[in-house]
This record gives C-alpha cells, structure tokens and sequence, in this order.
C-alpha cells in the first residue's frame, strides 16, 4: 500500500510535478518551428504549417503520438523537433507513419539530429509494418553540416524502398520545394502526390542550374507539380491545394489491402488505482529504490497482476497483464538484478514466446549485482542468460525507463541496442555506465593507482577537483534530455500517459505478425 502522505511521497510528486511542467514547456517550444518570424511568411504564402497538414491529415479526433520530439534539443545547431515531425496516428482508420518537414526551420533542411530522428522514424515503420506518409517541403541537407549528414543520410531513401519491397508502402505529399536529397522522398516512395503552384522538385534549383550547365530555368518548369504530373512522370497525383493534396493521401490509404494480424485481447479495464500516485511513488532520486508492483498496479487493466516465480529471484518482477485489453508478459525491476533473477527473466521471456505476448520492461536498473562472491556463483554467466533471452526474443518488446539505467541492467533489460519497438522514458530517468559519484570514483582509484606504481605523488588538489569536473560531466549526460536529444528513446512522457502511450504502441507492434520462438542462443548453464 502506498503512503499517500508520507514525506518521501510528497516530496516525489512536488518533484515530478515541477519536471513534468519542464517537459510540458519544452514540449511547447518543440511546436514553434521556425519561430513567429518565418511561421508568419510561411502563413503569408498562403501555406499550411506542418502540424496543420497533420492534423488535417488524421482521422477526425484521432491521437498523434509523437516520436522524439526533444531531437537535438540542446545540440549544435539546434532546431525545434530537429527539423522533422513525426508520429503515429489514424488515417482512414488505419495506424500510419506521417513524418513532416519542418520547413519553416532552415527551410525543412536535415542536420545530424535530423538523420538520427529521421533513421529511427524508418526503423519504427518497418519493424511496425507502418505505412509512412511523408508530408514533404524540403531544402536537404542542411549545407553547412554536410560533413556530418552526406554519407550517412543516403541510408534513409534506401531504407524507403526496402520498405516498398516489405510491402510496406510510403506516400509523398509534396507541399513546396524539395531539393536535392529532399526531391530523393518523393523519388523513393511508392506514391507521389504533387500540389499545383506549390510543389517544386528538382535535383538542382534555378541558380545552380544556372552555375552547372548555364541555362536558364525558372522553378515551376525546372520542377513544377504540372511538369511532373504531365511530362516528366515523377508525379502521380496532382493536387489542386494542400487540402486536396491531404485527401489524395487520404484516398490512396484507403485502398490499401493490408489487413491488421489478430492477437487475443481482453475486455479493456481501469487501473483499480489511480495514475495520478505514479508521481509520488517513482523516486525522485534514480538512487532511492521503490516498489515496482505499485507502479505496474496502476498500469495494467483492473491492476491484475499474474505474478511469476514471485518468491523467486525477487529483484526481477515477472509476470502476465493486459493493457488496454492487449496481452503483455511484463518484467520488472525491483533492485539489483542477482543471478536467480536474471535466469527467472530469461525463462520468462521464452514463455512469453511460446504463447506470442508481447514484452513490456520496467527498466529501474542500477545494474548486475557486483562482488566476490555474487562473481563465483556465476553472476555474468546468469545475467548473459537474460540478455540471450532478450536479444533472440522476437515478440514486440516495449521499454519504459521509470528510473535508472545503469551499466549492463540497461542491455539485459532491453535498452536501445536491444531493439525493443518502443522505448520511453520517466522524468526522473537517468541513464549511464554508471552513477556519476561511483564512476568518478572509479577514475580518481585507477589514477590513484597509476601514480602509486610509477612511484609518483599524487597532486590532491588536481584529483579533487577532476575528479568533481567528471561527476559533474556524467550528472549532465545522465540527463533524460541528454538522452532524449540524441534519440537514445522515443520521448520524455508525463508518468501518468504511460498506459495510453503503451496502448498506443502495442496497437502499432501488431501490425506486424507476432511470431514468437523458440530458437535461443546456446544458453550458458
Ligand atoms: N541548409 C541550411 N540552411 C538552409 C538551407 C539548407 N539546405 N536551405 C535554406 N536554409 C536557410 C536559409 O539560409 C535561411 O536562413 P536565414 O533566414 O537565417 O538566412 C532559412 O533557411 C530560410 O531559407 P529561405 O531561402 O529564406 O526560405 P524560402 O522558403 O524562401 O526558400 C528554399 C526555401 C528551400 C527554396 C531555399 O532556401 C533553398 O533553395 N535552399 C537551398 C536548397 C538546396 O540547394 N539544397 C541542397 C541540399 S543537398
């Protein structure tokens, strides 16, 4: 039972509570594009902005769950979102991959963030088997980092057509001009919708036409939606407006034939416990343990809970639930993962297989027990178990990180290297080989050392304070923003969206067939 007025509970949710008004004005400022200055030309040439076309775009009243919409946030270079919206969402009843250009930011041009974001959007629309909708008004590359995106950014027009060859298919909407790598989206894509007076796709623009080959070209008969659409063949739809380029889009989905593979589900039931409790039970402090069948209590439908080997292995909390009707195999983390832990976790997970449950981990993790004796009874042999486990696994696999994620727990409970098909993360998250005093710790003993063996004084006043710039560096990347920016997950989310965030996600992972197996690596006994 929870103490809803205890000191530690108040204190976590006063906590929670400022960081989600944080992520709530980040959030916002992820929104604004461009800035008021260029929305406004963008307005004043007649154009919807991205999100509009998306709203637009989806199914009336129908839920955009974003990806990574903090990308790049505190990078160089910064631009809101990175550049690119993208999320989940119903068109035509059917969940879809829509990726917008933020083409009031750089003029929709891709940085290094970008090409992060823009790769893990093709790998949710293929592991998901998502139709991807790409509302496109795109300057490229971004020109002054092509350093850093020309080479890896070809990766994702390949990774379009190796979609279109899964049976995957992808839409084009284009709104504007697009450019070089931004007229390669709608070059890739299975169907290319095109809108009058307003598209404009070429390999090169008027100037560096002019520069190239000394012709002279204006924009609309170098790459205008008409000469697409009649002559050059590039087009196969031509729009009349950005509205109508959105209900081409609309009509295209609704002739796709791509039925949606069953799995049983449950009638969907409330928490018997309120949401609102999750921020003051999740520590504030990833160093404070806390109880995680209190959080999967407020979670799963009508809280029920069909816990595995539960006097077993008791750091790992393993067992069955549904969420939102959909069946769930969950595990856990209720303290350090110890051996007998992580061989429950592995067996776990091949049950999970057996009956095709998707995966959901609990990641609050700071690591494999460490020690003598923990090392003789077989730690790293048994913690490879699970991580077997987790890496042969094929049903979907969803990660929320409620607290730390610390050294090798992070791996063997399914972190990003791990492919799970979605991944987010709690305000209190943090993430790192290790906790910030410890791994400075560790540095200041093996220059300890060092010194010691060379024969050599150690200078205190230097440790001290590298030791405290090091502490200080790895609090900092520790951060859930940190993380966030670089797309190590899929977003920050308010603790209490959790269950709509996961019944959104589940419903996305089965889309493709869920084929569980029975096939491990050779298991260490
Ligand atoms: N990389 C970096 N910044 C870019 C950019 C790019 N590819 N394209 C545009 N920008 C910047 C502009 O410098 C401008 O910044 P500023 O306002 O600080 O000066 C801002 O984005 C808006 O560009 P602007 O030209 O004013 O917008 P527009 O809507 O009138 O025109 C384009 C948009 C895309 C037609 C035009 O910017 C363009 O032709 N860009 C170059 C495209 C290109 O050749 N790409 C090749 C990529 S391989």
């Amino acid at each position: 039972m929870v103490d809803t007025g205890s000191e530690t509970y108040r204190a976590n949710y006063a906590w929670m509570t400022r960081e989600i008004d944080r992520l709530r004005a980040e959030l916002k400022r992820s929104t604004e594009g461009g800035g008021a200055k260029y929305n406004e030309r963008h307005k004043a040439r007649g154009k919807l902005l991205p999100r509009e076309r998306i709203e637009a775009l989806l199914d009336e009243g129908s839920y955009f769950l974003e990806i990574a919409p903090l990308a790049g946030i505190g990078m160089e270079g910064e631009v809101p979102g990175a550049g690119i919206i993208g999320g989940i969402g119903l068109v035509e009843n059917r969940e879809c991959l829509i990726i917008a250009n933020e083409a009031t930011a750089k003029g929709g041009a891709t940085g290094e963030p970008g090409l992060i974001k823009n790769a893990r959007l093709a790998d949710v629309a293929r592991e998901n088997r998502l139709p991807t909708i790409l509302l496109v008004e795109a300057a490229g590359a971004d020109l002054p980092q092509q350093s850093k995106v020309f080479v890896p950014g070809g990766r994702g027009f390949r990774e379009i057509t190796r979609r279109s060859k899964l049976r995957i298919p992808t839409i084009s909407v284009v709104f504007g001009p697009s450019t070089a790598g931004g007229a390669y989206l709608p070059g890739m894509s299975d169907y290319v919708v095109m809108v009058r007076k307003r598209a404009s796709v070429y390999l090169a623009g008027p100037p560096l036409v002019k520069m190239a080959t000394g012709e002279t070209a204006d924009e609309e008969s170098l790459g205008g939606a008409e000469m697409h659409s009649r002559v050059s063949g590039l087009s196969d739809f031509l729009a009349d407006s950005e509205l109508d380029g959105l209900r081409i889009a609309r009509e295209i989905v609704s002739h796709f034939n791509l039925p949606k593979p069953t799995v049983e589900m449950a009638p969907v039931e409330e928490p018997l416990y309120p949401a609102e409790e999750l921020l003051g039970i999740a520590s504030a402090d990833p160093r404070v343990p806390f109880e995680a069948r209190e959080i999967i209590a407020r979670i799963v439908d009508g809280s029920r809970f069909t816990e595995f080997k539960a006097q077993y292995g008791t750091t790992l909390v393993t067992g069955f639930a549904h969420v939102h009707g959909f069946p769930v195999g969950i595990l856990a983390n209720n303290g350090v993962l110890m051996s007998e832990s992580a061989a429950k976790g592995a067996q776990f997970i091949a049950l999970a297989n057996q009956q095709n449950i998707p995966l959901l981990f609990l990641q609050n993790i700071t690591g494999f027990m460490v020690g003598r004796s923990y090392e003789e009874q077989g730690i790293i042999r048994n913690g490879a178990k699970l991580i077997n486990a987790v890496s042969n696994s094929t049903v979907p696999a969803i990660t929320i990180m409620i607290g730390g994620s610390y050294g090798a727990g992070n791996y063997a409970m399914c972190g990003r290297a791990y492919d799970p098909r979605f991944l987010f993360t709690w305000p209190n998250h943090r993430i790192a080989v290790m906790g910030p005093q410890q791994l400075a710790g560790v540095m200041d003993i093996v220059k300890r050392e060092g010194a010691a063996r060379q024969g050599m004084a150690v200078d205190e006043e230097q440790l001290t304070s590298q030791k405290k710039a090091l502490e200080d560096q790895i609090t900092r990347e520790s951060d859930p923003y940190f993380a966030t920016a670089r797309v190590w997950d899929d977003g920050i989310i308010d603790p209490r969206d959790t269950r709509t965030v996961l019944a959104i996600s589940l419903s996305a992972a089965l889309n493709r067939t869920v084929e569980g197996t029975m096939e491990w690596g050779v298991f260490r006994h």
